[in-house]
Order: C-alpha cells, then sequence, then structure tokens
C-alpha cells in the first residue's frame, strides 16, 4: 500500500474568492469562499486513481461501490481516471460498479441515526476486492456502520477512498485507506456534497455562509 498521503487544508485557509471562479447565480450569496476548485479536484482524482491502481496490483477484479448521493460525482470522476490507466497500460484489471445510499444528516448536524435508504443488493460484494468510494468522512461513524454491514457479505478486501476528511473534534478516530484532502471543521458544499440537498450542482468545494445556511435550514420539528 502507498503510505497515507493526503494534501492537508489549513485551519486559517482562506480560499479563494468567488468571483475568482463561476459559480451559479443562484448560489452566489449563500457562500462564503471557494476552498477547493473543481480542477484542484480532479488533479488530485487522477493522483488517487494512480495509487489505487498501483496498490490494487492487476490480478483481480474489484467491485467500486458508491456511496450516494454525496460520492457520485467523485466516484465518476476517480473511475474515468482509473479506467484511462487500464486501458493505456498492458496491464489492467476489471472494475464492476454498485451503490448504495445512506442518510445520516440534517441540516449541518449529524442526526445519529443512519439510514440505508436504498441501492444494490450487496451480495454482489461476497469475496470479492471492494473499494468503497465515500464523498467525505466527518465523525467516521457512516462509515464504521457501512464497514460493518459490508463486512457481513464477506468480501475478500475492503479499502476505502474519501475525496475529504474533516479534521473534527467529533471523529471517533477512523481513517480512510486514501484521502484527498483533509480540511478543517467547517461545512462544505459542492461536487456532489449537499446542504439539505442544495448545492450539488456546485462544481467547486465551497463553504456556506451563514445566510444560506438559514435560506435552505429544515426547521427543527
Ligand atoms: N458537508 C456536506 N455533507 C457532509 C459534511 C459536510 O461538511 N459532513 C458530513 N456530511
Ligand atoms: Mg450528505
Amino acid at each position: 500500500m502507498s503510505e497515507l498521503q493526503y494534501h492537508r487544508i489549513a485551519d486559517d485557509e482562506k480560499g479563494f474568492d468567488l468571483s475568482m471562479f463561476c459559480v451559479p447565480k443562484h448560489y452566489e450569496d449563500d457562500l462564503e469562499r471557494v476552498y477547493i476548485p473543481h480542477g484542484l479536484i480532479m488533479d488530485r482524482t487522477e493522483r488517487l486513481a494512480r495509487n489505487i491502481v498501483n496498490d490494487f496490483g492487476y490480478e483481480e477484479p474489484i467491485v467500486a461501490l458508491c456511496v450516494l448521493k454525496g460520492g457520485y460525482r467523485f466516484f465518476g470522476d476517480l473511475l474515468n481516471y482509473i479506467s484511462a490507466l487500464n486501458r493505456n497500460t498492458d496491464r489492467s484489471f476489471q472494475m464492476s460498479v454498485d451503490f448504495i445510499r445512506l442518510k445520516s444528516y440534517q441540516n449541518d448536524q449529524a442526526t445519529g441515526k443512519i439510514q440505508v435508504i436504498g441501492g444494490d443488493n450487496l451480495e454482489n460484494l461476497r469475496g470479492k476486492n471492494v473499494m468503497i468510494v465515500e464523498d467525505i468522512i466527518d465523525t467516521g461513524k457512516t462509515m464504521l456502520k457501512l464497514l460493518d454491514l459490508v463486512k457481513d457479505y464477506n468480501p475478500k478486501k475492503v479499502r476505502v477512498v474519501s475525496l475529504l476528511v474533516k479534521r473534527t473534534p467529533h471523529s471517533v478516530g477512523y481513517r480512510p485507506d486514501y484521502i484527498g484532502f483533509e480540511v478543517p471543521d467547517k461545512f462544505v458544499v459542492g461536487y456532489a456534497l449537499d446542504y439539505n440537498e442544495f448545492f450539488r450542482d456546485l462544481n467547486h468545494v465551497c463553504v456556506v455562509n451563514e445566510k444560506g445556511k438559514e435560506k435552505y435550514a429544515i426547521p427543527k420539528s
């Protein structure tokens, strides 16, 4: 395995002014800064693909499991980069894809309940090499729960790739096998990460401002 490497975004990282990049008009007032521009996400993802391909070896097929909804863009881009490596060398491995849908957040808080609300039959994972692809590890509770679920199907090997890992005091200490960026304890959106289902249609990873949080809040019942 490659040594665990990731780009650490410092707590005092200011990011980029919104006006430096293209941001949809409908979100202009709801965001503080651009935190990770889309191009940087793509470049980091390309390198993660290379690390993964080198580690997994070429001997056996893998099942890539996408954690929905937040993981869908990272999943698509990561698999595109992996496929490019697979078709441009003399060694390659087969990949199949599966999807699972989990939900645990309301507003910017973990609800404490992690629900599986759909997806493929995990029976497909039995005896396979599995690569779980996630958008963000925050407290780590969702991933521990998912790993528990997956282990019931006795996969041969399980690796977890997460685009982001949050530095938060609420972390249970879980670290995935591959990390794109480590981010400060702020609520981030964009590139399929959401706040109550909004902001998935934003290319860059950004920090929501208070106005945005209020505008798209779900009233507490
Ligand atoms: N943003 C979006 N979704 C999340 C986050 C976050 O910061 N943490 C956990 N799920
Ligand atoms: Mg989410």
